[in-house]
C-alpha cells in the first residue's frame, strides 16, 4: 500500500479517476482535544481549519462537490453545553466565511432540517445560499441537522402529499422521483465517502446517496487530516474498480463515467 506522503496523481491516472463529488463525516474533533487535554470544542475549531486548509487542493484536484457532514440529527443527544458551542462555532463560521467563499466563486448550500435553528440563522443561511448561488468554481454543501433518515422520511411525506392531492398516483414513484425529492436533489451522488477518526459507519449520513459510492476509512482525526491525507484517499479512489453491478470484463472492454452509470430508476 502507498504511504501517505505518496505523490498524486499516479501515472495512470485520468480525470474519470478522480472524484467528481467527496462527502466527508469529519470525526475525531473531540479526541483530538482530549489527546491534548483541551476542551472539545478546541478540537471542533480545529475542524474548522482543516475544511479551510484543504479547499486549495479539492479545486486543483478537480473535485467539483464537496459535501461535509457538519452535525447529525443525533447530535443534539450531547451535552447541551457542547451543543450550543457547535451551534455557534457553525453560525460564526458563516459570518466569518461567506465572503470570502463568495469571492472564491464558491456555491454554499446547507441540507438539513434548520426549523429547529433560530429565525436570525435560518435567514442568514438562506441569504448566503442566495449571494453565491450562481457561483461555479465548486459546490460546498454543508449538512447540519441532517439524518438520512430524516431526509428519506420528508421526501416519502412530500411524494405521500402529492398522492393525496391526487397530483400523482402511487404507481409513479419511482427511485428518481424519490430521489427528485430529497435535499440532495441537485447534487450528483457522492463518488468518494470519507469518514475520519477511525470509526466504520455511515453513521446517518447520505443513506440513500451512498448507494455505489466508494467509502474510505481513515483512523487520522478530523483535525489533522491534511492534503496529503487527502492526496492518500483521493489515491486509494483513483486504485478502485467502480462496476455498478456490472462484471470487471464488463468495465474493461467499456470503461464507465460515474455520472453515466447511477444504478436506473426502478
Ligand atoms: C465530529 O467530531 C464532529 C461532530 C460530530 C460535530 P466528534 O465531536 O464526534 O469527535 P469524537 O468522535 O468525539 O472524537
Ligand atoms: C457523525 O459523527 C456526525 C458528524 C461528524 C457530524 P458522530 O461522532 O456523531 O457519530 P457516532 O455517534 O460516532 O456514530
Ligand atoms: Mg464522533
Amino acid at each position: 500500500m502507498s504511504s501517505p506522503h505518496a505523490t498524486f496523481p499516479p501515472a495512470a491516472a485520468t480525470l474519470s479517476e478522480l472524484p467528481r463529488h467527496i462527502a466527508v463525516v469529519m470525526d475525531g474533533n473531540g479526541r483530538w482535544a482530549r489527546r491534548r487535554a483541551l476542551p472539545r470544542i478546541a478540537g471542533h475549531r480545529r475542524g474548522v481549519e482543516a475544511i479551510k486548509n484543504i479547499m486549495p487542493l479539492l479545486r486543483t484536484r478537480g473535485v467539483q462537490y464537496l459535501t461535509l457532514f457538519a452535525f447529525s440529527s443525533e447530535n443534539w443527544q450531547r451535552p447541551s453545553s457542547e451543543v450550543t458551542l457547535l451551534l455557534e462555532l457553525f453560525a460564526s463560521t458563516l459570518e466569518n466565511e461567506i465572503r470570502r467563499l463568495h469571492e472564491n466563486q464558491i456555491r454554499l448550500r446547507v441540507i438539513g432540517d434548520l426549523s429547529r435553528f433560530p429565525h436570525a440563522l435560518q435567514n442568514r443561511v438562506a441569504e448566503s445560499m442566495a449571494l453565491t448561488r450562481a457561483n461555479q468554481a465548486l459546490n460546498l454543501t454543508i449538512a447540519i441537522n441532517y439524518g438520512g433518515r430524516w431526509d428519506l422520511t420528508q421526501a416519502c411525506r412530500a411524494l405521500a402529499e402529492l398522492v393525496e392531492r391526487r397530483e400523482i398516483s402511487a404507481d409513479a414513484i419511482s427511485a428518481s422521483l424519490l430521489a427528485s425529492r430529497l435535499c440532495t436533489s441537485d447534487l450528483p451522488e457522492p463518488d468518494l465517502f470519507i469518514r475520519t477518526g477511525g470509526e466504520q459507519r455511515i453513521s446517518n449520513f447520505l443513506l440513500w446517496q451512498l448507494a455505489y459510492t466508494e467509502l474510505y476509512f481513515t483512523d487520522t482525526y478530523w483535525p489533522d487530516f491534511d492534503e496529503q491525507h487527502f492526496e492518500q484517499a483521493l489515491m486509494r479512489f483513483a486504485s478502485r474498480q467502480r462496476r455498478f453491478g456490472k462484471t470487471a470484463e464488463q468495465i474493461q472492454a467499456a470503461p464507465i463515467q460515474a455520472e453515466a452509470a447511477a444504478p436506473a430508476p426502478a
